[in-house]
């Protein structure tokens, strides 16, 4: 299919790429000179595995261009995977997604027929309004017209995307009319069917079971995106909730976690405890969801209840540092991990972020390491001052403390016996109970996990 994507952030490249893998006509529309002056030279501008191996095999075939007007008129399928900001008020900001889709119908031709589909995540009834603004366009040029609009949420794990993309759990599909359910089953055949060879370094995994599309209509399609992404992060705040009372009876939320996530009516994905979740969807989300909620004049506190947990988890970490070194002014602190979760370069909303702001507004010296991130974490922490350093051992050197934030699999395999060695006092806060505490401790820590 002759497919056009507009923007090329972490979900557009990702659907750009494989879907080129998977030997559809794609062309990835972004306006960001930078990005694109590094997708013409064939580099990903975002870290994401395997992401650079796959452009590497399809940038003989993919292209890349500003202009919506260049494209667009002859493409069958249009996807708009643009970002959706909060506004002051939580609320997702839909404007960019609207004006794709304004820019769509000013230069598509009148006489054909195009399934237009929003990927991006955006607030229940968007489908309609995007429907509107089409039409609106249509009848300033003075034509009918024939866009179907179509909602395929997105549920790509950064950090995990082209497993979430060639092997999905489900694609959900919301729209008014068969064609356009058509159109997107056409479009994911070899995803539905699984008749595409993986990628070398991706196998189809062994327990892989078809996955199912799901039709719907439009507001169901937008609501469950909302939905998933709650839901998983009131799984996480819940195990948070538990883990504290953990720390106060005595008992190991590992265990716990371990013990609830046997019943399969539970499931054992999504019960680590930690320090929370950060990153551009959980926060921005069900802060969306509590918007759409409020407007509708209805109350969540379940929803209001899992964000509170979540951002209350950054508190406690410094509270645990506080309680540990009796006072935290004039100490220094090393912070392991700085991205929101492991494998990607995103510190959106990371919990490091609140907690490397908090410690220097209480006089602490910051040490900082993260294999990945640390030229975005300058950026966002750019008013304040810290040291970045290039390796776990200049951080931990003489430090009052260390604390990890991101479970970085190279912290895994650190020599916890010569990080102990070389620090002033070999405090160790875990902060995503990434090591066993008797370990740590043999290897000379005092350490302080979370629930346990
Ligand atoms: C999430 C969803 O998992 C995707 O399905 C969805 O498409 C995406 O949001 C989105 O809306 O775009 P993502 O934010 O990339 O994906 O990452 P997750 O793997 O879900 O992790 C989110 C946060 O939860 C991370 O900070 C992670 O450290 C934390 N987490 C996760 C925990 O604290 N405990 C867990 O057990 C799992």
């Amino acid at each position: 299919m002759k497919i056009t994507i507009i923007g090329t952030g972490y979900v557009g490249l990702t659907t750009a790429v494989v879907l080129s893998y998977l030997n559809h006509d794609v062309t990835a529309v972004d306006k960001d000179k930078h990005k694109l002056s590094l997708l013409h030279e064939g580099k990903s501008p975002i870290h994401e595995p395997g992401i650079q191996s796959l452009l590497d095999e399809v940038c003989h075939t993919i292209r890349f261009t500003p202009s919506v007007a260049e494209v667009v008129p002859d493409a069958e399928l249009i996807m708009i995977a643009v970002g959706t900001p909060p506004k002051k008020n939580g609320e997702a900001d839909t404007r960019h997604v609207e004006e794709a889709a304004r820019e769509i119908a000013e230069v598509c031709h009148p006489n054909r027929h195009y399934t237009l589909v929003i990927k991006s995540t955006v607030p229940i009834g968007t489908n309609k309004r995007v429907a509107q603004v089409v039409d609106t366009v249509f009848e300033e040029r003075g034509i009918q017209g024939n866009i179907s609009v179509t909602s395929n949420p997105e549920f790509l794990q950064e950090g995990l995307a082209l497993q979430g993309a060639f092997y999905p759990d489900r694609i959900v599909v919301g729209a008014n009319n068969v064609n356009a359910f058509d159109a997107l089953r056409h479009l994911y055949q070899p995803i539905l069917e699984q008749t595409f060879d993986p990628p070398t370094f991706l196998p189809r995994p062994a327990a892989y079971h078809l996955p199912p599309m799901m039709t719907t209509d439009p507001n169901s399609a937008e609501m469950i995106k909302y939905a998933a992404n709650t839901f998983l992060a009131l799984k996480i705040s819940f195990i948070n909730e538990i883990a504290g009372l953990c720390e106060d009876v005595g008992a190991d939320v590992t265990e716990v976690a371990r013990g609830i996530g046997l019943d399969s009516r539970i499931g054992p994905r999504f019960l680590r405890a930690g320090l929370g979740w950060g990153g551009s969807c959980y926060p921005k989300d069900t802060a969306a969801l509590l918007g759409v909620a409020a407007q509708a004049g209805y109350e969540m506190p379940i929803t209001e209840a899992a964000r509170t947990v979540n951002f209350e988890q950054r508190k406690r970490i410094v509270e645990k540092l506080r309680y540990v070194l009796k006072t935290l002014k004039g100490k220094t602190i090393g912070i392991l991990g700085l991205a929101f979760k492991p494998n990607t370069d995103d510190v959106r909303e990371a919990p490091s972020l609140d907690i490397i702001r908090q410690l220097v507004a209480e006089g602490v010296n910051v040490r900082a390491h993260d294999p990945i991130a640390m030229p975005n974490a300058q950026q966002a922490l750019s008013e304040i001052t810290i040291e970045y350093c290039e390796d776990v051992y200049s951080v931990s050197h003489n430090a009052d403390a260390l604390l990890l934030i991101t479970e970085w699999e190279l912290y895994h395999r650190m020599d916890l016996r010569k990080l102990a060695k070389q620090m002033k006092t070999p405090i160790l806060i875990d902060g995503r109970n990434v090591f066993s505490p008797q370990d740590a401790m043999d290897a000379g820590f005092h350490y302080i996990g979370v629930g346990r």
